[in-house]
């Protein structure tokens, strides 16, 4: 009993050493936000909430995906984002607890990028009655001519966390048709998924120890194993096969893509389909894979530091990575015990490669992000690969609890939800 315990605490005290920067400025003291801050001008003017004030169903969501309509031709013809929305998380959140409520299912809804009407419900038609629905992370593949797109959502169900697939048809895009649920004694704790073809996909565990042990170990373990950086989360590859001879009977072709990372949370593919970025949630790092396209096999490349523990990830077309987090964890874990009062901030930054011929040591020491606010190179230091730059920043009072940002390249806007917010914030330069 002793020396195991003797050993988890030398364990904790090496990571928490190693994630120093992220507890001495994302716990132990409260990042000095401001009221609100958009790159593209003033918040006030440029950012709008887009709710639905009869329903309050787009509320808490954790996830959002662009869902691309591309012609015969290859052209662009609209832009829909879809979300994944859980009104009960503050009873029922697998990560960060509670565990008390999994009835009431959630919501998915969609928004068009495109022509900016009121957001749209979408309908889970074929859903199994007594099957619950806490969307986490979703990703939907593009729709060519017309044809139907498949969309997998991480499921956090209350005997255990599942993925549902389903299709959706650009001539009934409100319309979610069920089609199967996945179940893999590898789904330990899912958390966000990219696809890689319309039938397989990398998924992220966040943990190896969850929410769902029995108490008193679920309650503990998963925050060791969170604020003491310990680096037992990964990424797998997932391809759903179906059998052509025995009555398309579905198995799950699983591999190991990566390893040892500290909460392994957001993940995405790079529009080149040659790079693969994932979250390293405790540690405050997005890391940077070499992706081979044809073997899903990823190389480790780089790390780049960001000033708030990363949650969801997404690159834009143009190829910057989007990332979104908590600047605050103990205020994000006063939202999450729904404690009176409590607010808990957003930040979202942009990570741009650099290219260049001739680096100097120097230029890892150098400040950066320099019109934000509160900058981020007060948080996290330089890197010499790549340029970070804050989006979006705010103490909450703007905007709280931020999780996800996609950018529309081809228009500039910034896409914002929040875990424990109301509504889709769009922020126009
Ligand atoms: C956010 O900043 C504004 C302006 O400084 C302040 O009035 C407000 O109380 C702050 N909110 C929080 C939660 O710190
Ligand atoms: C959160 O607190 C409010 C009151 O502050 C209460 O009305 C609500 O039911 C609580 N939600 C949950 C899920 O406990
Ligand atoms: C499973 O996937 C791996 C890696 O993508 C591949 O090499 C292997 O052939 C697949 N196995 C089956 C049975 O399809």
């Amino acid at each position: 009993m002793y020396l195991p315990l003797a050993a988890l605490v030398t364990l904790i005290a090496t990571f928490a050493y190693r994630s120093g920067r992220i507890i001495k400025h994302n716990i132990l003291s409260i990042p000095d936000l401001p009221e609100g801050y958009y790159q593209g001008g003033d918040w006030k003017e440029k950012c709008n909430i887009v709710a639905d004030e009869g329903s309050h169903t787009l509320k808490y969501c954790e996830d959002m995906t662009f869902w691309d309509h591309f012609d015969a031709q290859g052209a662009l013809e609209e832009r829909l984002i879809l979300m994944g929305c859980d009104p009960n998380r503050k009873a029922w959140n697998t990560v960060m607890g509670p565990l008390r409520d999994p009835e009431p299912r959630g919501y998915l809804w969609l928004y068009s990028a495109t022509s900016h009407g009121s957001p749209q419900p979408v309908s889970l038609d074929n859903y199994p009655e007594a099957h619950d629905f806490h969307p986490l992370g979703l990703e939907i593949y593009p729709s060519h001519a017309g044809d139907s797109s498949n969309l997998f959502i991480i499921n956090h169900a209350r005997a255990g966390t599942t993925i549902e697939q389903f299709t959706l048809n650009p001539a009934s895009p409100t319309h979610a048709v069920w089609v199967r649920t996945l179940t893999s004694p590898y789904f330990v704790s899912p958390n966000a998924l990219a696809l890689t073809s319309p039938t397989s996909f990398y998924v992220s565990n966040d943990h190896l120890m969850t929410r769902r042990l029995p108490s008193p170990f679920g309650h503990v373990l998963p925050l060791i194993e969170s604020v003491g950086g310990l680096p037992l989360s990964w990424l797998s590859h997932i391809s759903v096969e179906e059998s052509t001879e025995n009555d398309g009977e579905i198995t799950l072709n699983h591999t190991f893509a990566a390893f040892g990372v500290s909460f392994a949370n957001g993940v995405a593919i790079s529009p080149s389909g040659t790079e693969l970025a994932l979250s390293g949630t405790s540690m405050g790092e997005v890391y940077f894979y070499k992706r081979d396209p044809s073997t899903n096999k990823l190389t480790y490349a780089h790390t780049v530091p960001v000033p708030f523990f990363n949650d969801n990830v997404m690159y834009d077309d143009s190829g910057a990575l989007i990332v979104t987090g908590h600047p605050h964890f103990p205020s994000l874990i006063a939202v999450a015990a729904n404690k009176t009062g409590a607010v808990s901030s957003s930040w979202s930054v942009s990570i741009s490669p650099l290219h260049m011929e001739v680096a100097s040591p120097s230029f890892a020491l150098r400040e950066y992000d320099m019109r934000a606010p509160l900058s981020a190179s007060k948080l996290s230091p330089a890197t010499m690969n790549y340029e970070v730059e804050t989006l979006f920043q705010s103490n909450g009072t703007a905007f709280q609890t931020s999780c996800t940002t996609l950018r529309d390249a081809e228009t500039g806007i910034l896409y914002m939800i929040g875990l424990y917010e109301e509504g889709l914030m769009v922020c126009t330069p």
